[in-house]
């Protein structure tokens, strides 16, 4: 009995006298972290959070196209989550999270942003800025669109063996193939982590190839605005 009341008399002391302490004890266990994504030349990416457990039928049931975007921007523990799951390195010989056309891993994700454009490094999971000009309105292209980050997937036919050079309509259905299963997984991440998504064809390729300063081996494929819903 002694003990039961000494139980409760503490209980109220500590929810009376701590009450922000304890809150934050138990806010910090479960909201995990939220940097502010720098506009440096080079960006670090953090460890992706391979703890977020939602079940694969439940990505499945819940993916689908959102088009309308809140202004709140990703922070940088979500975009580095988003872009190894979109094709990061998830095997120590370098192998990638979405396969590829004998293992070309042909397709670069350029990442837009208001500070400018970056290319993912996902070796070193890293971005590193292409150009400081903001192209999100030349992503979005004809079709009103507005979200704090467009992922371009872009192919690169040089990097299929030379044996295949000759073949390029067949290297560009695979490159685009192998950017649909980049896309998806970038749609099956953001269903898991609540966030809104749309796979899009369509984009200003003349002016992206320029303020991407693209190579002629270089091909736009698809882009994928990320934000939340609005
Ligand atoms: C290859 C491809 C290209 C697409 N291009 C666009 C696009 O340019 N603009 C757009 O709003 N939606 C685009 N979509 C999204 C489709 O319109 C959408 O997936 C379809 O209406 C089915 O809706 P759901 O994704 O919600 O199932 C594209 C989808 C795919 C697979």
């Amino acid at each position: 009995m002694k003990r039961l009341l000494f139980n409760v008399f503490a209980s109220v002391f500590c929810a009376l006298t701590f009450p922000a302490c304890a809150h934050a004890t138990s806010n910090n266990a479960e909201v995990p972290a939220e940097t502010e994504i720098p506009a440096d030349e080079t960006i670090q990416l953090k460890e992706p959070d391979k703890t977020l457990s939602v079940s694969l039928m439940q990505a499945l049931s819940d993916r689908k196209s959102q088009r309308e975007f809140a202004e709140k921007p990703l922070s940088l523990e979500t975009l580095s989550s988003l872009l190894w799951a979109a094709n990061g390195v998830n095997r120590p010989d370098g192998r990638r999270t979405a396969p590829s056309a004998v293992n070309s891993q042909d397709i670069d994700i350029y990442v837009c942003l208001a500070s400018g454009a970056y290319l993912y490094d996902a070796k070193q999971h890293r971005l590193v800025r292409v150009t400081t000009e903001d192209v999100r309105k030349q992503v979005a292209g004809r079709q009103p669109m507005a979200a704090p980050v467009f992922l371009v997937l872009v192919g690169d036919v040089s990097r299929y063996p030379g044996g295949m050079s000759s073949q390029r309509q067949v290297l560009e259905s695979l490159a685009a193939m192998d950017a649909g299963y980049v896309s998806q997984n970038i749609c099956l991440y953001c269903s898991a982590a609540k966030l809104a998504t749309v796979p899009r064809a369509s984009m200003d390729k003349d002016a992206l190839t320029k303020s991407l300063q693209l190579k002629e081996s270089q091909i736009l494929l698809l882009n994928n605005p990320v934000g939340y819903a609005r």
